[in-house]
């Protein structure tokens, strides 16, 4: 609906020269957020057996292929595709799959080549998982894709739709502050996700009721939510759970931004680390939040880390050097 709307706006205006209200109606139309098909259109057929597979993976992920899953026990914690991708990967800016299966194959800078949906979705398995990549052809990996084809099914190849990307945010003049960010966490994020980071099991502890954001249960160091700025857009946009959306959030940008320091801060909390693998073997396609050397830039470490970011994005913009978070 937002596609013909988009369509149809040159020739409505052609035709109809003075009537400016009409025009902003229909640009206010076309910047909403994308809607995604809803579940009742999943068609009764093999496809749609599938995509309804793929939906419930998404959903209970670690009840079909968690440490003790029913199916594969391929995921080394109990969290579900949803506790990030929210509400199945339907969320607007909660890291949802409204153009996902629209945008690869894609050329990816952790490996520093082209990956499929496939194999991106192992990426999530090995990563904030901490688990053993499924089988390319098997029933789940088939399912999980045949899923993000139906979401995006309204999305043409190679386009982005309003809402799937993070929420942008203003950066701080100063590093992120971890201290700040824990008085942040203990108001606003403690009384789901525990004092501790833990979260909270479910009551057969098959899963969790609120995820975890750090310790051994928590995403490996080099999943993209260890990193402040990715995490930090996340967390403005849909934290605290049901309070926060990304056009009413509750923190403010330096809030989330300190907030996420905290739970990433590697000083203070632990997680798993990835075995093996190289990430970003090409030096000039880190994203400029990520924390491991070497750099394209004189920047350290810390400031990769925690900024201020500003000033590395100035400086990559003027050297042409990729400018990604
Ligand atoms: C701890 C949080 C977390 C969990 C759990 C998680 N992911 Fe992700 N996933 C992310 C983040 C962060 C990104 C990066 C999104 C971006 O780059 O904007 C991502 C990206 C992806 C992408 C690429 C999306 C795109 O549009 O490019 C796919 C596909 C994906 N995840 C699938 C999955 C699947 C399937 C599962 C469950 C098996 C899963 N993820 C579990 C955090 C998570
Ligand atoms: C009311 C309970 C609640 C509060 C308060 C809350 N969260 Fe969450 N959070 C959740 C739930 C539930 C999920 C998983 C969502 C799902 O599965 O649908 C989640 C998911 C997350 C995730 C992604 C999954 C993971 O564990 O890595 C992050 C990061 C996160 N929350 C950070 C925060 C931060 C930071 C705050 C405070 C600003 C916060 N949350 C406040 C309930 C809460």
């Amino acid at each position: 609906m937002i596609l013909s709307v988009f369509f149809l706006f040159p020739a409505y205006s052609s035709c109809s020269g003075d009537k400016p209200s009409k025009p902003i109606k229909t640009a206010v139309e076309r910047e909403a957020v994308h809607t995604p098909p809803d579940t009742s259109t999943i068609p009764d057929d093999e496809f749609g057996e599938m995509v309804r597979y793929g939906r419930s993976l998404v959903l209970n992920t670690a009840y079909y292929m968690g440490p003790e899953g029913a199916v594969r026990k391929n995921l080394g914690n109990k969290m579900n595709c949803t506790n990030c991708h929210l509400d199945a990967g339907t969320r607007p800016y909660g890291l949802n799959f409204f153009s996902t299966h629209a945008r690869y194959p894609q050329y990816r800078a952790r490996e520093n080549r082209i990956l499929t949906l496939a194999e991106r979705v192992n990426n999530c398995i090995e990563r904030p998982h901490n688990g053993i990549a499924i089988p390319l052809d098997s029933k789940e990996m088939i399912a999980i894709v045949s899923y993000m084809k139906w979401l995006s099914e309204n999305v043409p190849t190679g386009t982005r739709v309003k809402g799937d990307d993070g929420i942008a945010l203003v950066y701080p003049n100063r590093p992120a502050d971890p201290a700040h960010g824990e008085q942040v966490y203990a108001t606003n994020c403690a009384s789901c996700h525990g004092k501790e980071g833990q979260g909270l099991y479910n009551l057969d502890s098959t899963t969790y009721t609120y995820p975890p954001l750090w310790g051994a249960h928590s995403y490996e160091k080099g999943s993209s939510m260890h990193r402040v700025l990715k995490a930090a857009r996340f967390i403005k946009a849909n934290m605290p759970h049901k309070q926060a959306s990304w056009d009413k959030p509750v923190l403010t940008d330096e809030e989330a931004i300190d907030v996420a320091a905290f739970i990433n801060d590697d000083r203070i909390h632990s997680r798993p680390v990835k075995g093996g693998g190289e990430n970003y073997p090409n030096t000039a396609r880190k994203p400029i939040d990520y924390d491991e050397g070497p750099f394209p830039d004189t920047f350290s470490a810390f400031q990769h880390k925690f900024g201020p970011y500003q000033p590395i994005i100035d400086y990559h913009e003027k050297k042409n050097l990729p400018v990604t978070f």
